[in-house]
């Protein structure tokens, strides 16, 4: 199939990608001239596993880079509109890019095309591209309008979509039913997992879900803001579970052993963020007020999320008391791990309070250090080329983002390297056990060791926790001494 994917970012990209892989001719356009030569010389703009490896295994062959998107549509048999689809300061999506995608569309047009919207979008955008084209002089038998929503996380976009757990397509017609099925073909019936070349996965059929435009459309919105209020809660059950003395890890693992609820998406942190939740939950939110309902679920969504980063910076502050002048190594500034983005993330907007308050920042990141330095004013914080080199001499470790690699740390090197021995864990990366051997305090959301230094005199909870590794109970006495020092 000849497929055009508007839109070079992380859907559009990672989706010509993998439809390249899948064995079809891809045009990847994009209006942005730099990024498209930069594609073109094989360099990636994004960190993505596994999409070096498909970029480089399909440029130039089945995969080309073109910044003439009049020239892309009159080729292709399909189009996909992956361009962005960012907040306007109502809430609402901004769906002028689409809109003027459709006006290029309705110009260009030659042959009957399928126009697949893959963006996320409220619903009703389909009618009114199919609108915005026929206004343009677009011949109505010469297009159809489909829906077909991606659920890709970053960080794993490329096996998500090449081991989906579910297709969507959102159709009106037997025409586009037919091409989108055939262009997901070799995931449907499984040829392409018997391929010697085929990324490897977790094999398991994908599941085709046929629906209207609109279900389609309400489906990705709607998938969307059900995970975020699943974060919300668990997050609010968090703050219950240190009100109470419980340990929200084992209370996610009871809740989610029950199938109806499922493990996933039920680690507390400092809040979920990203270039999706935050924006889809508002433009959900904005797509029921649009039809008279007041989706106050959303709205508290919305409200626990923000919370979670006013509750760690309590943490912070009950932790080391004043944060002015205090220097502080931040690990992680993605909004999640395995990936540089940096948009709308919650470490971001934690190390902006901490800098408000007159602490000193010294970050880290594996990935996303290029993309924080662009949102930052020289010299505002400190960029360190490891996490050993931002933890010497800090006051204190705090860690933002879920990174697996911190799990590989050297934590009885940190504790060396650290002027106080105490690590904030704002995503639950760690255990409290594990932390505490390392002669380090450990306060986590949520969870044993939350309250621990912040409520109790350290006398009595070195002498309570009488399995306290000797490294430990001699750090707090450490500890203690260096708060004696500091209050006099
Ligand atoms: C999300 C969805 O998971 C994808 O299915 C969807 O396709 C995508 O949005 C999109 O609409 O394009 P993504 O934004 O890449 O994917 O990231 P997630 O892995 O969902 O994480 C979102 C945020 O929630 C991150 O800040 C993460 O740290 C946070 N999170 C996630 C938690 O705080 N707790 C959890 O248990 C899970």
């Amino acid at each position: 199939m000849k497929i055009a994917v508007i839109g070079a970012g992380y859907v559009g990209l990672v989706s010509a990608a993998c439809f390249a892989e899948l064995g079809h001719e891809v045009v990847n356009v994009d209006n942005d001239r730099a990024k498209i030569a930069m594609l073109e010389q094989g360099q990636v703009p994004i960190h993505e596993e596994l999409l070096p490896e498909l970029l480089q295994k399909h440029r130039g062959r089945g995969l080309r880079f073109s910044a003439d998107v009049r020239q892309a549509f009159s080729w292709c048999e399909v189009a996909f509109i992956c361009v962005g689809t960012p907040p306007s300061p109502n809430g609402e999506a901004d769906l002028s890019y689409v809109e003027g995608v459709a006006r290029e569309l309705a110009l260009a047009l030659k042959g009957h095309t399928v126009i697949v919207e893959k963006s996320t979008v409220p619903v009703g955008t389909c009618e009114a591209v199919r609108r915005t084209m026929l206004l343009h002089g677009a011949d109505p038998r010469d297009f159809s309008i489909a829906s077909n929503p991606e659920f890709l996380r970053e960080g794993t976009a490329v096996s998500d979509f090449l081991y989906p757990e579910r297709i969507l397509l959102g159709v009106s017609d037997e025409e586009s039913r037919k091409k989108l099925s055939a262009i997901y073909m070799p995931l449907l019936d499984g040829s392409y997992y018997e391929r010697d070349d085929a990324i490897p996965g977790p094999t398991r059929p994908a599941r085709l879900l046929v629906t209207s435009v609109r279900s389609a459309e309400l489906i990705k919105h709607a998938s969307n803001a059900f995970l975020a209020l699943k974060i919300s809660f668990i997050n609010a059950v968090s703050t219950v579970c240190e009100g109470v003395g419980a340990d929200v890890r084992q209370v996610a693992e009871g809740m989610g052993a029950d199938s109806r609820i499922g493990p996933r998406f039920l680690t507390p942190g400092i809040g979920y963020g990203g270039s999706c939740f935050p924006k889809d939950v508002l433009a959900f939110r904005s797509v029921a007020r649009s039809v008279g309902y007041d989706f106050q679920l959303l709205t508290e969504v919305m409200a626990i999320n923000e919370s979670q980063k006013e509750r760690f910076l309590a943490k912070v502050r009950e932790a080391l008391w004043t944060l002015r002048g205090k220097k502080l190594a931040v690990l992680g500034l993605a909004f999640k791990g395995g990936t540089d983005d940096v948009r709308d993330s919650p470490a971001i907007e934690v190390v902006r309070r901490l800098l408000q308050e007159g602490a000193h920042v010294v970050a880290y990141d594996p990935a996303a250090m290029e993309k924080a330095k662009a949102l930052f004013a020289d010299g505002e914080i400190a960029f360190a080329s490891d996490a050993y080199e931002a933890c010497t001499g800090a006051d204190a470790v705090l860690v933002l983002t879920e990174w697996q690699s911190f799990l590989e740390l050297d934590l009885l090197r940190i504790r060396g390297l650290l002027k106080l021995p105490i690590l904030l864990d704002g995503k639950n990366v760690f255990s409290t056990g594990v932390v505490e051997k390392a002669g380090l305090l450990y306060c986590g959301i949520g969870c044993e060791g939350s309250a621990f230094p912040l409520h109790a005199p350290f006398s009595q909870v070195s002498e309570d926790r009488s399995e306290m590794a000797e490294a430990g109970a001699q750090v707090a006495g450490e500890f203690t001494s260096a708060l004696q020092a500091l209050s006099q």
